[in-house]
């Protein structure tokens, strides 16, 4: 990487990267693997330090697609954290989403699948908070408290719930259902309600978690119904009769399981329950005095979580597959209404390094066609193979639905664009592991149009349909063997360029790289 003296330098690099990756392809492809000429991580002493209001902040946002390891990264962080004596405990802050987010963390035994919950929960000195900017669906919650505590004991204090986050009910997921079934446009939901939850919160009809907890809720709860009841109608529906997901039934089976809406009695009836249950449990907070609190005292760690990505973004994503909240680092704003930016020290996108995945229906330009039924005797090309490799030895299949996620090949052009909307300043890849030595790894440089003109990334089927993604094959590496790694001259050497080509090519310096699926295996550069 180039010699970059001050932060004026780091930003123009990182600039020029995104406006013209087609121009640096040979001039990154000649410094590592001919000249040999690299330094993987925060190049010494000349990287500008960030200067951050707020020492110990780290804020972990995807930049793919989704499914980047996120989860096991704040638990990895979270442990470095209480490594420095000075930290006594990690605050770890859902701000965005839902529990349409699916993630695993691991300790000891101990292998939990959490969808709203943050992946501090394992740990004694993590306090968990789900914020205002999060969307919940309060039966869903207790779901997945009584899950987790089964296998971990009582949350109390390890947990806290912001009275101003959205509140989400079957009637938003029956909107979900009605929408998809009734337009053409509505495609690409998990089913979970969060798109007419934000939608509502947008438009003001929808309500907060302090609604259901107000004295006045069951009149207010018992409007909504009404308002939803003519909706329904309107389009010669019953309300009542709608499916909707049942995730008390799915954990316990293990399948997607629904159950009705039901009349307003059994719908109110329901939501009493489980409103009794969260007030008993103490959990719900106005998190402003939490944040105040944490933000003076130095010695607890801060760090915010994020869920979905920056491909998933409700504004920079690619629709149909998009969210509806802000993946970014710029989400905590509005998620927290505390912290800004500026106050936080180190912001990480997160990427899968050798290939990346995808959920949805939306085809990326780099999509590997892979064949639904292989059971099949057919004639694969060796990219579908590959394709077909990578998701079997990734394991990329749905942590909820347990369906097989699209492979697409690495996308630098994606990558630049996302890492720089996202507002990170450094990067961590993960499933370094995915790749043998036998492989030649596709990695997508930039865009040409049919005219064989550079055509800039852009988010949208629109803008990429004509899209004629570019590549560069470069060696794979002994993916077992970086298991065994400890530092970074520990990785094949292989590995080590490739990583150094993504650094060169984006501008943005990878300081973290994980080479298996247990929390031991990372390295930090
Ligand atoms: P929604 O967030 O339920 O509205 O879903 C919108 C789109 O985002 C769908 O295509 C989902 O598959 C996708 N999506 C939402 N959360 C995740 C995630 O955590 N990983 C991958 N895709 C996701």
């Amino acid at each position: 990487m180039k010699v970059i003296k001050n932060q004026t330098d780091y930003h123009k690099l990182q600039s020029e990267r995104f406006l013209y990756p087609q121009n640096f392809v040979e001039q990154s492809y000649n410094n590592v693997y001919k000249k040999n000429t690299f330094e993987l991580g925060l190049p010494k002493k000349t990287f500008p330090k960030r200067l951050a209001s707020r020492i110990h902040t780290l804020a972990i946002v995807g930049i793919a697609l989704g499914d980047e390891g996120k989860g096991r990264l704040v638990d990895n962080a979270i442990e470095t954290f209480l490594e420095n004596k000075e930290i006594t405990s990690v605050a770890v802050i859902r701000f965005q989403g839902g529990n349409n987010a699916g993630h695993s963390v691991e300790k000891g035994k101990i292998k939990l699948a959490l969808h709203l919950i943050p992946s501090g929960v394992l740990h004694k000195k993590a306090l968990n908070i789900i914020d205002r900017g999060v969307v919940v669906h309060p039966e869903d919650l207790q779901t997945e408290i009584e899950y987790v505590e089964e296998h971990t004991g009582d949350i109390k204090k390890r947990l806290y719930l912001s009275e101003d986050a959205i509140l989400c009910t079957d009637l938003e997921r029956a909107e979900e259902v009605l929408n998809r079934s009734k337009t053409n446009s509505a495609k690409g939901g998990t089913g979970r309600g969060i798109g007419p939850s934000y939608a509502h919160h947008y438009d003001k009809l929808g309500l907060k978690l302090y609604d259901l907890f107000s004295d006045d809720w069951e009149e207010k709860l018992s409007t909504y119904y009404d308002w939803y009841e003519n909706l329904f109608a309107s389009f010669n529906l019953k309300l009542e009769e709608i499916d909707v997901p049942d995730y008390k039934k799915t954990l316990k089976t293990g399948k997607s399981e629904s159950r009705t809406v039901g009349n307003k009695n059994t719908f109110l009836t329901r939501l009493k329950k489980t409103r009794a249950w969260i007030q008993k449990k103490n959990i719900l907070i106005n998190t402003f005095t939490l944040h105040k609190n944490l933000y003076e005292k130095e010695n607890q760690a801060v760090l915010f979580e994020g869920a979905q990505a920056a491909g998933l973004d409700a504004w920079l994503g690619t629709l149909p597959d998009v969210t509806a909240s802000n993946t970014s680092v710029f989400g905590v704003r509005d998620g927290t209404g505390f912290w800004k930016i500026d106050d936080i020290e180190r912001m990480c996108g997160v990427f899968k390094i050798p290939y990346t995945s995808s959920v949805g229906s939306r085809k990326m330009p780099t999509h590997i066609d892979i064949p639904s039924d292989l059971t099949q005797n057919q004639n694969l090309t060796n990219e579908q193979k590959w394709g077909i490799w990578v998701r079997e030895s990734a394991h990329e299949y749905g942590t909820t639905t347990g369906r097989p996620r699209d492979i697409t090949h690495l996308d630098l052009a994606m990558l630049t664009y996302n890492a720089r909307m996202s507002g990170v300043t450094q990067l961590i890849g993960t499933h370094l592991d995915t790749s043998l030595e036998t492989d030649q790894i596709k990695v997508c440089t930039h865009y040409i149009d049919k005219k064989g003109a550079y055509l800039p990334y852009q988010p949208g089927i629109r803008h990429l349909t004509n899209a004629i993604p570019q590549y560069i094959t470069l060696p794979g590496w002994n993916g077992i063997r970086c298991r065994n790694g400890k530092k970074k001259n520990d990785l094949p050497k292989n590995a080590q360029k490739f990583l150094a080509f993504i650094q060169e090519q984006t501008g943005y310096p990878i300081v973290a790289v994980t080479t298996g699926p247990d929390r031991k295996h990372i390295i930090y550069f």
